[in-house]
């Protein structure tokens, strides 16, 4: 099975297709707007991963052709430019592509970081108004601390919640985050608690933000 990084080029990206990378036999591309870009990250995550002795192969492409190929695409960009991503994608994805997203919107305050979800009620929730009707979408990873998860030297306990209306969508995720050392995926019901798993992230960069010694926070549920 292939994974998609759309926006893999960014930091969580890079956390992403590092931890996959080590972890996983899963096919890897690492996506970008610029296909030039996109080949420079996937040789440096490459390098990266031979340091931590794993030689393995990572294709790069623009995201449009990274999601033709792919099973699961994870939307990793900001925000603000999902939908205009997922438009530039549209015509690679059809009811067999699983749609991630692990988007947040967020603003920052004085007193901390606030959630600041679009109209659709989240960012997961715009994603499905934005892909066609027949492409299965599933919120995960949102509340994955990217750098924390870039660094391959740090050994991670977090949980990630997976939201969404297709349970065989929200399985092929779960299967995926299984095989990944420390992370684990946890079935958190329909798209409509999308808005509440979202919330989880600007709540954890405000503990940080406020209190000394918290630092790229998860979250466990035990
Ligand atoms: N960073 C984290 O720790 C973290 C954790 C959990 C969830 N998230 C969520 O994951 C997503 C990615 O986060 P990130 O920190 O990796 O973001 P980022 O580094 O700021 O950006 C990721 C990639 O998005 C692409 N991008 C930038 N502007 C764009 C535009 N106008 N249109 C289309 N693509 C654009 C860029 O790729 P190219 O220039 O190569 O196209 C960039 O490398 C966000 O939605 C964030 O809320 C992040």
């Amino acid at each position: 099975m292939r994974i998609a990084l759309v926006g893999g080029t960014g930091e969580l990206g890079e956390g992403l297709a590092l931890r996959l990378g080590r972890d996983t036999g899963f096919e890897l591309t690492i996506g970008s707007r610029d296909q030039r870009k996109a080949s420079e990250c996937a040789e440096a995550y490459r390098r990266e991963l031979r340091r931590h002795d794993v030689d393995r192969r990572m294709d790069a492409a623009t995201n449009e052709s990274a999601a033709a190929e792919a099973t699961v695409v994870v939307l990793s960009v900001p925000p603000y430019y999902v939908t205009e991503t997922v438009e530039a994608i549209e015509p690679a994805l059809d009811s067999e592509t699983v749609l991630v997203s692990p988007a947040v919107g967020m603003s920052g305050h004085d007193d901390g970081v606030r959630y600041n979800p679009p109209p659709a009620g989240s960012v997961t929730e715009l994603v499905v108004e934005t892909a066609p009707d027949d492409v299965p979408v599933v919120g995960a990873f949102a509340n994955v601390p990217g750098a924390r998860i870039a660094n391959l030297d740090e050994r991670i306990e977090i949980d990630t919640p997976v939201v969404g209306d297709s349970s065989a969508a929200k399985e092929v995720v779960i299967d995926v985050v299984s095989e990944l050392d420390g992370i684990r995926a946890v079935d958190a019901g329909p798209l409509s608690n999308a808005a509440a798993v979202e919330a989880i992230t600007p709540f954890l960069i405000t503990l940080a933000q406020q209190n000394e010694g918290f630092v790229d926070l998860g979250v466990k549920f035990v």
